[in-house]
Parts: structure tokens; sequence; C-alpha cells
């Protein structure tokens, strides 16, 4: 391991669908209404994907934005990495579909498994695969189609989800002031059916009784999720700054998993933390999972919120349950 070298973020994309579904559209659908949804999640609206789109698409689209916005050609990545629940098919992976639309000829491709916190699980993956040497143009990708996997009889879990894809590519830097400067991943599966997807996998197979039974849906246990989301929000944003020795001043912006807009207050507040210092898109496009964080962070680039030697904390959770952090130098 070079522990001279670091994983540099050089581009930023997204690619998020242009249908919108609002709270009065949900008015219309379930037993909810706007003031309700606004109050206790902040979300106003939520993208949800076209007929024709699906995961690949979508991350096909926001990989070849950072590509982009890298000034390299698809055609040079070596490592294509995709953070999502909502994969394109269950086999093979959404990162060969991606992979393979990208004209990606030489780099090696798989999907990571990590719900909301799979995109910077991601993003830790893949520095330690830079410092070592072993990749030096890295894709990594947050996508999911979850509206596709979503209850809407369900009041209590349709009004949170969206669609969309963010992706960022990471190369190798010998400033050791840029690029990726910690990373923390953690899990408790003791915390498995907190949000999780029942049917469809090697434990119970799709029959006729699973559609019935609405079991290729997600299911959530909203108040045990949000109890949960609050501790670990707190959690990382105080070790991530702990670990690089980081008070409030040094940090430019740290951008959440977008979960709820209760959670997100909640944990700067209990630590003392500005508000404004703190990324906020959930209400215009609801919880994105793995892709909210790219999300995000795209819109704080392209705002020019954040750029050239920016500091910024990553910090998600989510099914699994899983949670991760990261500081990166822009
Ligand atoms: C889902 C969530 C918004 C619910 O908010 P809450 O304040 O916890 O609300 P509760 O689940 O306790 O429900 C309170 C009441 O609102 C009702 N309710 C639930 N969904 C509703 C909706 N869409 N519209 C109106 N009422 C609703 C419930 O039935 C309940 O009614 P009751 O008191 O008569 O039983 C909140 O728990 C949350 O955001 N959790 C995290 C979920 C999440 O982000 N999951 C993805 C994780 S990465």
């Amino acid at each position: 391991m070079n522990s001279q070298i670091k994983a540099a973020v050089t581009g930023v994309g997204a690619y998020v669908p242009d249908k919108v579904l609002t709270n009065a559209d949900f008015e219309k659908m379930v037993d909810t209404s706007d003031e309700w949804i606004t109050q206790r999640t902040g979300i106003k609206e939520r993208h949800v994907v076209a007929e024709s789109d699906s995961t690949a698409s979508m991350s096909t689209e926001a990989g070849r934005r950072a590509c982009r916005a890298a000034g390299i050609d698809p055609s040079e990545l070596d490592l294509i990495i995709c953070g999502t629940i909502t994969p394109e098919t269950l086999c093979p992976s959404s990162a060969c579909y991606i992979q393979r639309d990208l004209g990606a000829t030489d780099a090696a491709a798989f999907d990571l498994s990590a719900a909301c916190s799979g995109f910077v699980y991601g993003v830790s993956i893949a520095s330690r695969f830079i410092e070592a040497g072993q990749f030096s143009k890295c894709l990594i990708i947050g996508a999911e189609t979850l509206t596709r996997f979503t209850d809407y009889d369900d009041r209590g879990s349709c009004i949170l989800f969206g669609d969309g894809a963010g992706a960022i590519v990471l190369q190798p830097t010998t400033d050791p002031t840029k690029g990726v400067q910690y990373t923390v991943m953690h899990a408790d599966g003791n915390g498995w059916d907190y949000i999780w997807l029942p049917a469809g996998g090697a434990k119970l197979p799709a029959s006729q009784q699973t559609v019935t039974d609405h079991l290729h849906y997600l299911k959530m246990r909203g108040r045990d999720v949000y109890k949960f989301a609050i501790e670990k929000m707190q959690w990382l944003l105080a070790d991530c700054m702990t670990a690089c020795n980081l008070s409030a001043d040094d940090i430019d912006l740290v951008v959440p998993h977008q979960v709820n807009i209760r959670i997100i207050k909640s944990a700067a507040e209990k630590l003392n933390f500005p508000l404004e210092k703190v990324y906020v898109n959930i209400d215009r496009y609801g919880n994105t999972s793995a892709a909210s964080i790219p999300i995000a962070l795209d819109e704080a680039v392209r705002a020019g919120r954040i750029g050239d030697g920016s500091m910024v904390l990553l910090i998600a959770f989510g099914a699994g349950l899983t949670w991760a952090g990261a500081v990166v130098r822009l």
C-alpha cells in the first residue's frame, strides 16, 4: 500500500428522471395530506423513472456525466462500482450493464448492496484500491429505481421514495491535502427487518402467493428506522470530525443521506453543528437511498456551494442495518 497516494474526486455527475410525483398526487392515491408529509418528512416531490429507464440506464447517464466532468473517456475506466438495492437484474449485476453501455471494456464491475450506505461504502472501497495502486480511474455510482419496489398501498412508506442516480470519478493524487482523507463503515444485521424486501431472493423465491401478498415491495419499521437514523447520523458526524481533527469551521459542507428533514435537523442541533453547512434537497427528491448523496453532491458542485479545496463530509445509514461516513477534500 502506497500511503502517499490518495483518491481524489475528479468528476461528479447525476441523472434524475423528469417525471415528478407531488404530495398532491399522493393525496389522490392514499389517505394522506401534503401537510402530513411535509411536516413529518420535509418531502414535497420525488422523481419517478420513465417506463423505458431503469437503474442501469440512469447510472450510465450519471456515469457519462461524471466522466465528462473528470475529463476522461468512459473507455479509460478500470473499475465501476454500483451501490444499489434495486439492481437491473439479480444476475448479472447492474455494474456489468453499465460497463457495457459506457464502453468501459477494461473496467472490472460489481454491485454493492449496502442500501442507503451503498455509495459511501463504494467510495471507501474504491479509495483503498487506488491507494493500493490496483486501479486508477474508478467510477462509483449510487443508483436506485425504488418506485418499482414501493407498495403504493402502504401510506407509511410510499410517500418517501424516489428514483435517480449519481456518480463520481476517483483518481490517484499525490497531494496529501486532497481526496478521501478518512472513511468508516459499519453494519448490524440484527436490524435486518427494519427495512427489507421479503421475496424474490433465495429465502423466498417469487410465486403467485408472494405477488398476491405484496412481498416484492420494501417493508419498513418507520419509527425504529427513525430512531436508528438519528443516533447514527450524530455518531457519524462526530466520528468523522474527531478522526480528522475537524471543527465545524473547518468543514464546508456535510452531505447526509436525504432521509428525513427532522432527522437531519435533530442530529445537527444535538451536536451544535450549523444547519446551513448541511446540504438538504429531500424536498425535491425524497429518499433515493444510495443515489441520494451523489445526487446532492452533484447539485452542490453545480451550484458552486463546494469546489476545489472544499472539505466535505458524506454520511449515510440504511437497511442492513448499515452506516458509513467519508471525509473528502475536493
Ligand atoms: C415514516 C415516518 C415519516 C413516519 O413518521 P412518524 O412520525 O414516525 O409517524 P408514525 O409511523 O409514528 O405514525 C404516526 C401516525 O401517522 C399515520 N401515518 C403514517 N403514514 C402516513 C401518511 N403518509 N399520511 C398520513 N398519516 C400517516 C400512522 O398511521 C400513525 O397514525 P396513528 O397514530 O393513528 O396510528 C418516519 O418514521 C420516518 O421518516 N422514518 C424513517 C423512514 C426512512 O427514511 N426509511 C428509509 C431509511 S434509509
